[in-house]
């Protein structure tokens, strides 16, 4: 008997996490994920978060700080989890997604549409405010994103960007190296798959140190670039210049 290749996904588009894809194989890999672990996608994340996911996307509403109303367009949305929450804060939100397994499985009341968050059908200005949750490391690439950020908020907008992150104190880090390495990927794989929770720990590699990142976002027009640090994750708020 053979043992199956944990790299082949079902639909046949490689996904191999000890090997990051780029560009359009990366996209496509991302993409394929999604559509893959979307039915069971919210039940892994509160337990493999304990349920603080929900906390870090309301912290990220909060820090966003803008008026009943405002349109906020929560790029990557998967599920909706940002969207109802911004619905709840009396916000009118705009989700978009590469997935559409992701906005399939999504719980939301709020317009949905399918699309590579790379290039928005956005007018220029028109937005208030963005939400992106956890997809950073996705994106086949970051400083054209933060353009289509810059592009399409309107002067004095705010964004709030909600990534998992490592912990910068060392022992914290050692846990939680172990945590999202060997731990994650065993609890997706009972509840979903485990080759995708294989890959999402290891994806963190994508991700530029803090200081780039905030150089990247200033240049693409933002002020008050600001990150709060949480056990496991990161968020980053800033204001649209202009
Ligand atoms: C980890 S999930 C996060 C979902 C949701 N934002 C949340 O907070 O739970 C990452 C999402 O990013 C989406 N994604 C990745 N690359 C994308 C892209 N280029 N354009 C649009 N969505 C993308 C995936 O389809 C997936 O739904």
């Amino acid at each position: 008997m053979t043992t199956p290749d944990p790299t082949i996904r079902q639909d046949g588009v490689t996904l191999d996490p000890d090997d990051l894809p780029e560009g359009d194989d990366k996209r496509e890999a991302v993409r394929s994920l999604f559509d893959t672990i979307a039915p069971r996608y919210d039940l892994v994340n509160r337990i493999m978060t304990f349920g603080l996911d929900v906390r870090w996307r309301k912290q990220a509403l909060k820090r966003l700080g803008l008026p009943a109303g405002s349109t906020v367009l929560d790029l990557a949305c998967g599920t909706g989890d940002f969207c109802r929450e911004s619905a709840k804060a009396g916000l009118a939100p705009i989700g978009m997604d590469l997935s559409m397994g992701m906005l399939v499985a999504a719980r939301t009341d709020a317009p949905l549409v399918h699309g590579d968050i790379l290039a928005l059908p956005v007018a220029a200005g028109t937005a208030d405010g963005a939400t992106c949750g956890f997809a950073l490391r996705n994106l086949v690439e970051l400083p054209g994103f933060f353009d289509e950020l810059a592009r399409t908020i309107r002067p004095g907008g705010r964004v709030s960007l909600l990534d998992a992150a490592e912990p910068e104190n060392r022992i914290l880090r050692w846990g939680h190296g172990i945590y999202f390495g060997k731990i994650v990927p065993r609890i997706g794989g009972l509840f979903s798959d485990r080759t995708a929770y294989d890959y999402l720990p290891k994806s963190l590699a994508y991700m530029p140190p803090w200081s780039e990142l905030r150089s990247r976002i200033e240049a693409a027009g933002f002020s008050d670039v600001e990150r709060k640090v949480f056990v496991g994750a990161h968020l980053i708020t800033a204001t649209r210049g202009g």
